[in-house]
């Protein structure tokens, strides 16, 4: 309802506007008409009688004697004019431009003197110009004219003076004029106003009503409707206007799914988080208590294992706590790589020192393969360290007995690739793309029973996978894994070449 009135009210105003500014054009081009037409039928009045004066002297030859013209003169002037168009007045003037005599019949005359300016100027320019003099009849208003000077043994005696349009000549032609203009005006202006009214109407129509739909689109959106869009289908500001809204909407469906992950993250963590402290910690309650319980009654030995177990599962537990809390923060983003130039050989060989003597625990080899042209790499050399420590931990905990653990570094140009490869129960196809899930566990997967009595999945949170693959993506890089179930495993990554320019 709102909606229908607030584009509906939008609509009329713009038609009546229109209106009413057609109509303003209409009225003015009325009045131009109007007045161009009569300024054309005076100046054609003008230019067919430019000689009426100068016949009327040459036939004429009026007399003035004394600022007198004689009687004769003036019925003959009358009869010639009045046989040929009684709608002309003639006036006979001295050469100051006063009256001296006139035939108007019937007429009243008001003005006892004329404007000479325009007489003269109508002489000299031999009547080639539009001028317009005093109607003697009319003070103040302007007529068409004939005018010839009236010469007398050689010297001026005055001037004819023929106005061409009497007061009922005019008449007339106004009120043709008028009506000619009238009706073709009329005509015109209607057949502009309804085309033109109609074109607009129609404009406005498909803006308000596009305007009606993004209204209802945005509507929609605010209701809920989170897949609402707007069609983007016309040009200029309506489009800019239809694609911003678009753009904002996806925005905020963008930031409503992130938070939604985050969120799901954020659950996902608590439960799992919450599930694994529980473990280690009841072992830790269930052999305390036990010790408490029966303090006289265990021997030293019992004592002894009972203690071990209970430092295993806090050990556990540190390293629980301390992944999930690398893992939140890489996850995050509160961790930004500070990149700086270093060889990556001399990393590789301090990790591979750092693990030699779990490896020999398990009698497991570790070849480090030493390429002494590898380049500097640009990355955050702390950071490379765990990647390199989480990738050799899982090599040493999934190899058997007298296997062969080995980290080669090759160059690619631009690039420096990393390469832990081990000779351990390997990883099943399918499983591949999850081993770098949180808490993602194989030991599990592949035999539970096995499972819960492995020293392995003891020291196992499944987090190490994760943050590897996160501080290589804060690097820009990816992990790469390929893997034959009990043939061993080859984990890579490549860095870039420090370029020292
Ligand atoms: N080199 C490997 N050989 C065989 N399986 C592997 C290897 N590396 C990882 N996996 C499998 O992928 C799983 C996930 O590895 P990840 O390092 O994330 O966790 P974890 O080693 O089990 O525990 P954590 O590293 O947190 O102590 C492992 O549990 C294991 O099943
Ligand atoms: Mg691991």
């Amino acid at each position: 309802m709102t909606k229908h009135n607030i584009f509906g009210s939008l609509y009329w105003k713009m038609a009546s506007t229109l209106l009413v500014l057609l109509v303003i054009i209409g009225g003015a081009y009325i009045f131009i008409t109007a007045d161009t037409v009569q300024k054309y039928f005076q100046e054609k009045n003008q230019r067919l009688n430019i000689e009426l004066a100068a016949h009327v002297v040459q036939e004429v030859k009026p007399s003035f004697q004394n600022g007198q013209v004689d009687e004769a003169s003036m019925d003959k002037i009358m009869h010639s004019m009045m046989a040929i168009n009684p709608s002309i007045e003639v006036y006979l003037l001295d050469s100051e431009g006063t009256i001296l005599n006139y035939v108007a019949p019937y007429k009243k005359v008001k003005l006892e003197r004329v404007n000479i300016a325009p007489i003269l100027s109508f002489i000299d320019n031999e009547g080639q110009e539009f001028i317009t003099g005093d109607d003697p009849r009319n003070p103040g208003v302007k007529k068409e004219f004939s005018a010839a000077p009236v010469m007398e043994s050689g010297l001026l005696a005055g001037y004819v003076y023929v106005v061409l349009a009497s007061e009922e000549y005019d008449m007339a032609a106004q009120e043709l004029i008028g009506n000619y203009v009238m009706r073709l005006g009329g005509k015109t202006m209607l057949i502009t106003l309804v085309a033109t009214l109609l074109a607009g109407m129609l404009i406005f129509w498909f803006i308000t009503r596009y305007l009606n739909q993004i209204t209802a689109a945005v509507r929609r959106f605010k209701d809920g409707h989170l897949e609402e869009r707007v069609p983007v289908k016309s040009s200029g500001e309506l489009k800019l206007l239809a694609i911003t809204f678009n753009d904002m909407a996806q925005e905020i469906l963008n930031s409503i799914e992130k938070i939604k992950t985050t969120e799901n993250l954020r659950r996902e963590l608590v439960a799992n988080v919450s599930h694994d402290l529980r473990t280690p910690l009841s072992v830790i309650h269930g052999y305390v208590e036990t010790m408490l319980m029966k303090t006289d009654d265990i021997k030293p030995e019992q004592r002894n294992q009972y203690l071990e177990t209970i430092l295993k599962s806090t050990e556990r537990l540190k390293k629980l706590v301390g992944d999930l809390f690398e893992l939140s923060k890489l996850e995050a983003k509160e961790v930004q790589p500070k990149k700086e130039p270093f060889f990556i050989t001399e990393l590789v060989q301090d990790v591979s020192q750092n693990h030699k003597l779990a490896a020999e625990q398990k009698n497991i080899t570790i070849v480090p393969v030493v390429d002494n042209n590898i380049p500097m790499v640009h990355a955050d050399i702390s950071l490379i360290e765990r990647v390199l420590q989480n990738l050799m931990d899982n090599a040493i905990k999934f190899s058997k007995d007298g296997g062969i653990v080995t980290i080669e570094t090759h160059n690619f140009g631009n690039d420096v690739e990393v390469k832990v490869t081990d000779t351990g129960r390997g990883i099943p196809q399918e499983d591949i793309p999850l081993v770098f899930d949180r808490y993602f566990n194989l030991s599990k997967s592949i035999s539970s029973e096995k499972a819960n009595d492995d020293p392995v999945s003891k020291s196992s949170v499944g987090l190490g996978l994760a943050i590897v693959k996160k501080i290589l993506e804060i690097h820009n890089a990816t992990i790469h894994l390929t893997s034959k179930l009990n043939k061993g495993s080859a984990f890579s990554f490549r860095l870039p070449v420090y370029q020292n320019y």
